[in-house]
């Protein structure tokens, strides 16, 4: 969800302005994409290299996560969504964390979808947080074990991974379940991003070839 804050200097509006625009586009969407019976979202809302900003930024976005998430969570609960979430949550303000606790245990068997959010985040991270645990565990581990180590563990790999605002590269994210995934580099400032150009992004995917490396049948 990359362009918040160009979207708002454009503007001439602080850049928390462009992050609360942010939120609402999240939420259509994340709405739209679970409408559309897409199974597992994943936004990446805090990256662990977005604790580097400025503190009055980091503490805005505490600040819109504290004013939105219990309604946004409470709308994905009466949507039957699962809330789920990968990073170390230890990071952020306790009344944020029992906020975002909450919600992933009421929604725990909700079935009709699985919304994970990227708070606190970073792949290099997460992979090495994995390593570690196999090397507790003590024994070699394969391909399958080592998924079941990362946060994502009994998600699927992202078959589409969509960046707004420009930038062409992941910025450590899912560095490990991105193998295979296809990539969308879009120009559209995360805020200005509309169901025009999430749709025009799942026809192009679904025109694409996915080979997995196999030639074709
Ligand atoms: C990148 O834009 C965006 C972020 C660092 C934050 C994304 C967060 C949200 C949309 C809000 C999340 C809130 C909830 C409730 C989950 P940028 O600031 O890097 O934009 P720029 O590249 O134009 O400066």
């Amino acid at each position: 969800m990359d362009g918040n804050g160009r979207w708002a200097k454009r503007r001439f509006l602080p850049r928390k302005a462009g992050h609360r625009e942010g939120v609402k586009t999240m939420r259509a969407t994340v709405d739209e994409c679970f409408a559309l019976k897409i199974p597992y979202v994943t936004v990446y809302a805090f990256s662990t290299e977005n604790r580097n900003r400025p503190t009055e930024e980091v503490n805005a976005l505490f600040a819109l996560m504290e004013e939105y998430f219990n309604e946004f969570l409470a709308d994905m609960l009466q949507k039957n969504v699962r809330v789920v979430t990968m990073g170390d949550l230890s990071y952020f303000p306790q009344s944020l964390r029992t906020i975002i606790e909450e919600a992933k245990q009421k929604s725990k068997a909700c079935s009709g979808g699985t919304l994970n959010i990227a708070l606190n985040y970073g792949a290099r991270n997460e992979i090495l947080r994995a390593v570690n645990k196999a090397v507790q565990e003590g024994k070699a581990v394969d391909e399958e074990r080592f998924a079941r180590l990362l946060y994502t563990v009994d998600m699927p790999d992202p078959d589409l991974i969509v960046r707004t605002g420009g930038e062409s590269r992941l910025s450590n994210f899912m560095l490990y379940q991105s193998a295979y995934s296809e990539l969308f580099f879009v120009k559209t400032l995360w805020p200005a991003f509309g169901k025009k150009q999430l749709y025009e992004v799942l026809h192009e995917y679904a025109a694409r070839d996915r080979r997995f490396g196999k030639v074709k049948s």
